[in-house]
């Protein structure tokens, strides 16, 4: 197999501030990813919201604190529980846009802030589309990566479907016509893994909520990717490793 020419370790769902979740978990797991990220290419952290409970001032200041020393490229979007009581201005304040760019030579992703204040539902807005456009039309030959708190696609397993982007169709439309290979998001704390025509879609756990679904657990994921494939490598708190899937990616 060939070497990556990136690493997405790919967290979500912190819930700091949550009853049962402890800041000295998600040290132990940021320190486990600094240690692996040594040894790759093109380390990324990636980070889709529900960094905090309740979006209060204490909760983001705890995770800002837990991240703040991780010496990785790191790209950190909010969810909708960053969202309640108006951690937006919180999170605008530590962390810095809620929208941003990250490229390497081979991989171009763009985030995109997909919460609304209050509203636990997903909207991107179609101020955004013609930006996801135009950034994907210049990446031609890369891999193109949309990353967001919530899901396009419904998850398996995760209930009544009531909160998926409410521009989903629209959204995904515009990844067609741009030629998105992958999309990666939380929010559903259930790992998934969907292909829609030529684009991938994969749901990541919650990294530390007690509101897991059914069998699953707390994980983060290993995303390893090749010129044309995708290792999702899903990691347990104690270190634990196994694959959850391999994908096909088009450029
Ligand atoms: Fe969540
Ligand atoms: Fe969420």
């Amino acid at each position: 197999m060939p070497k990556p020419i990136m690493t997405i370790f790919h967290l979500s769902d912190v819930h700091i501030g949550e009853p049962g979740v402890e800041v000295a978990d998600f040290l132990k797991i940021l320190d486990g990813v600094e240690n692996k990220a040594k040894d790759v290419t093109a380390p990324l952290l990636l980070i889709t919201g529900d960094l905090t409970s309740e979006g209060l001032r204490e909760e983001f200041e705890a995770f800002h604190e837990a991240v703040e020393g991780v010496d990785i490229p790191m790209v950190i979007v909010p969810g909708n529980h960053d969202e309640r009581n108006y951690g937006t201005a919180h999170f605008e304040e530590l962390f810095g846009p809620r929208f941003t760019r990250h490229e390497t030579e081979d991989v171009a992703l763009f985030a995109v802030d997909s919460s609304e204040p209050d509203n636990d539902a997903g909207h991107v807005g179609r101020g955004y589309y013609p930006q996801i456009r135009d950034f994907f039309g210049l990446a031609k030959n890369k891999i193109k990566i949309l990353a967001l708190h919530h899901h396009l696609l419904p998850v398996p397993h995760t209930g009544r479907e009531h909160n998926v982007v409410e521009d989903a169709g629209d959204v995904l439309w515009t990844l067609q016509v741009s030629r998105c290979s992958l999309v990666l998001n939380g929010h559903r704390h259930v790992p998934w893994i969907w292909r829609l025509n030529d684009m991938v879609h994969y749901t990541t756990g919650t990294l530390l909520s007690r509101r897991i679904r059914g069998a699953t657990t707390q994980v983060y994921t290993r995303i390893e990717l090749t010129r044309n494939e995708a290792t999702f490598n899903l990691v347990a708190i104690d270190g634990a490793e196994r694959i959850l899937g391999r994908s096909e990616l088009i450029v």
